[in-house]
């Protein structure tokens, strides 16, 4: 190995690995010489109602791409994440919860899930659910929200689990695109200490008389906070659930038959419903948590993601309970009450493998030992991180203070879009390099390529695409199947764009670089500047706006907001709240601006094109190489930019 810092796999851990750097390699060598054998052969990590013949269709040419994995295959998710473990665990523990406060937590055995799950796939059904509807989640961090998706999952309806941080008008716009018949929600939810009104928000959004398509709100009690009631509409969870049996079959879904939309942001317009179906995405799932986690009989596993995220479906609901592992859901966050709540919780669950994000780490590391005081953290075998490229600073103390030395990590480099992981270490296989994803996953063919879509060999840093399909790929945006072919496969012909860049090393590692389109990466949350940007322009004061990214130490990267305003009204601090508060209400805390710069004119090309890579490079303080400016309409604004950037906050 040629970097400086690589840490050699661990014996200890190679010896009982699913994988070895041997297995790696013939698996992987197979994986791409014959997809179709290899996946026909691990497609049996499943239980399949009818066994599938056909087992890859897939093609990536742009005006006819189509994807279709196991697509003769019949199975049900639910029944593979529950019913098929309970004659061996049934009275195994599947769901941990722990509360936001360090006094509560819970947990669900096998069985105790399998009879929720199909009283509430009852619940759904007499509230007029079938097959092919959908339903919105719009929940706080409860295993009543697991409960839901597998329930969804159970009857054949489709989830849309809408981030329970989303303001009502985010939660609108998602009811709106998705068609869904029904909310399930909860009175509050409880973050940090603090209470979520997710009720209300959700009478807030379903007042929009865009809303039209929802009949019924099942809400959980979670606070037993004061909330509005709509006899009509509302139903209590508990109510609903003493009236129904717990007898529910499973019912036998196509492999292609959807199983969830999630919205994410892109470059351009309102966020994508991304669709994933069911055969390939479990698959999947399934797979890549066994053999990246190195998850074995009995492990404890913690993903701290949020359930509105696709880490939280893939990584805390269906990936480990298709493998009928104990997994934690999470309702607090890692800082509160202390700065050592992550720790405690490894502790007093006895977590074997953690599964986090850089933003969570770094916030952690600027307190130093406080976030491990009082804790031992020795179940720990295996540590994965995911989100956003993580500095090698953060990966260190991640190893050396969480992980006591003594653990792996696993850098998870993937996308709402493919599902599951694509580039990441094998605990028992992978040398590990701090800041590098490292390695493709089995059937995962990527390629760094230059502006022109020319495939770039050795090492080197480029676009980074994918050549061939994997089963946990999205298969459209929901609704617009032609925006789905734009967005990803019309840059470079014929390939799978990420919107990401990265360098690929000597022995072949990747290093992903950040996104090389308008998309932000704040605290590991997807935000496209277009769309922060319509909320800003939607206030009645702003003429116009410009987004970029500046890097934060914590976040990973930070919102800056040029904004124009219109004649007659003038910055000032009040304003200054205003804006931010507006920007809260329209999509959500994550969206709150971090700077505002005020300017009456933005860089323009004569064409009336802003020119970003000018307002980045000022938002940074990188004025040195501002590069061509001629082709501006009027040049003399950049000075004015960076002139009213010292008094920016
Ligand atoms: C974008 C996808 C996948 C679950 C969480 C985010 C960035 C994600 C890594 C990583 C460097 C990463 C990429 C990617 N990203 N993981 N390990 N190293 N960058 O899902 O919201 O769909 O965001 O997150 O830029 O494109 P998402």
């Amino acid at each position: 190995m040629s970097d400086s810092h690589v840490y050699p796999v661990m014996p200890s851990i190679a010896q009982k690995a699913h994988a070895d750097e041997a297995k790696y390699q013939a698996l992987y060598q197979q994986s791409v010489t014959d997809p179709e054998g290899f996946w026909r052969e691990h497609g049996q990590i499943l239980d399949w109602m009818a066994p599938y013949t056909k087992v890859k269709h897939t093609s990536f040419d742009t005006g006819h791409v189509d994807i279709r994995w196991f697509e003769d295959g019949t199975l049900n998710v639910a029944a593979n994440c529950i019913d098929r473990h309970l004659k061996d665990k049934g009275d195994q523990v599947a769901l941990i919860w722990e509360g936001d406060d360090p006094k509560d937590d819970a947990t669900l055995t096998y069985h105790q899930l399998h009879q929720q799950v199909c009283q509430f796939a009852n619940v759904l059904k007499d509230n007029g659910v079938r097959k092919g509807d959908v339903v919105c989640l719009y929940m706080p961090m409860v295993m009543e929200a697991a409960v839901a998706m597998l329930a969804c999952a159970r009857i054949g309806a489709v989830h849309t689990v809408v981030f329970g941080g989303f303001s009502p008008e985010a939660l609108a716009g998602r009811i709106i695109d998705s068609n869904a018949k029904v909310v399930v929600t909860a009175d509050e939810g409880i973050r940090g200490g603090r209470a979520v009104p997710l009720k209300k928000n959700v009478d807030d959004a379903l007042a929009n008389p865009n809303v039209k398509s929802i009949e019924k709100v099942v809400v959980y009690q979670r606070t037993g906070g004061d909330i509005d009631w709509h006899n009509h509409r509302d139903v209590w969870w508990h109510e609903a659930t003493a009236k129904v049996s717990d007898n529910c079959p499973a019912e036998e879904m196509k492999a292609e038959d959807p199983l969830f939309i999630l919205y994410t942001s892109g470059s351009t317009g309102t966020p994508k419903g991304v669709l994933h179906t069911t055969g390939g995405y479990l698959v999947y799932a399934a797979m890549t948590f066994k053999y990246v986690f190195d998850y074995q009989e009995g492990d404890v596993f913690w993903c701290t993601a949020d359930v509105g995220w696709i880490t939280g479906h893939s990584y805390l609901v269906y990936g480990p309970l298709a493998n009928g592992a104990k997994t934690i859901l999470f309702e607090g966050v890692p800082t509160y009450p202390s700065t050592a709540r992550m720790s405690e919780v490894v502790d007093k669950h006895q977590v074997n493998i953690l599964y986090t994000a850089p933003t969570a780490i770094r916030a952690l590391m600027a307190k130093g030992n406080e976030a491990v005081a009082g804790t031992q953290r020795d179940s720990l075998r295996i540590m994965g991180s995911v989100g956003e490229p993580i500095n090698p600073e953060a990966w260190e103390w991640y190893h050396s203070t969480i992980g006591n030395q003594a653990c792996p990590i696993v850098d998870t480099w993937w996308q709402t879009e493919t599902g599951g992981i694509l580039i990441t270490p094998l605990p028992g296989a992978t040398a590990l390099k701090p800041g590098s994803a490292t390695r493709p996953f089995f059937g995962v063919q990527p390629a760094l390529v230059d502006n022109m879509g020319h495939i770039l060999e050795g090492a080197t840093e480029g676009n980074l695409v994918m050549l061939d399909s994997w089963p946990g790929q999205m298969r459209t945006v929901f609704g617009d199947h032609d925006r789905f072919e734009q967005t990803y496969f019309s840059t470079f012909k014929g390939m799978y764009f990420t919107g990401d860049g990265a360098r690929r090393d000597e022995d072949g590692y990747y290093w992903i670089t950040g996104r090389v389109d308008d998309v932000l990466n704040i605290s590991g949350h997807r935000m496209g500047t277009a769309e922060v940007e319509s909320a800003l322009v939607a206030f009645d004061k702003i003429a116009e706006a410009a987004i970029v990214g500046v890097p934060h130490d914590i976040k990973g990267q930070a919102i800056y907001a040029y904004i124009t305003l219109n004649a007659g009204e003038v910055p000032s601090a009040e304003l200054h709240k205003e804006v931010k508060e507006w920007v809260r209400k329209e999509i959500g805390p994550i969206a709150t601006p971090d700077f505002i710069h005020w300017t009456d004119a933005l860089p323009k090309t004569r064409s009336g094109k802003i020119m970003r890579r000018i307002l980045r490079k000022i938002a940074t303080g990188d004025t040195g190489s501002l590069g061509d400016t001629s082709t501006l309409a009027d040049p003399s604004v950049v000075d004015k930019l960076i002139a009213e950037k010292e008094s920016v906050v």
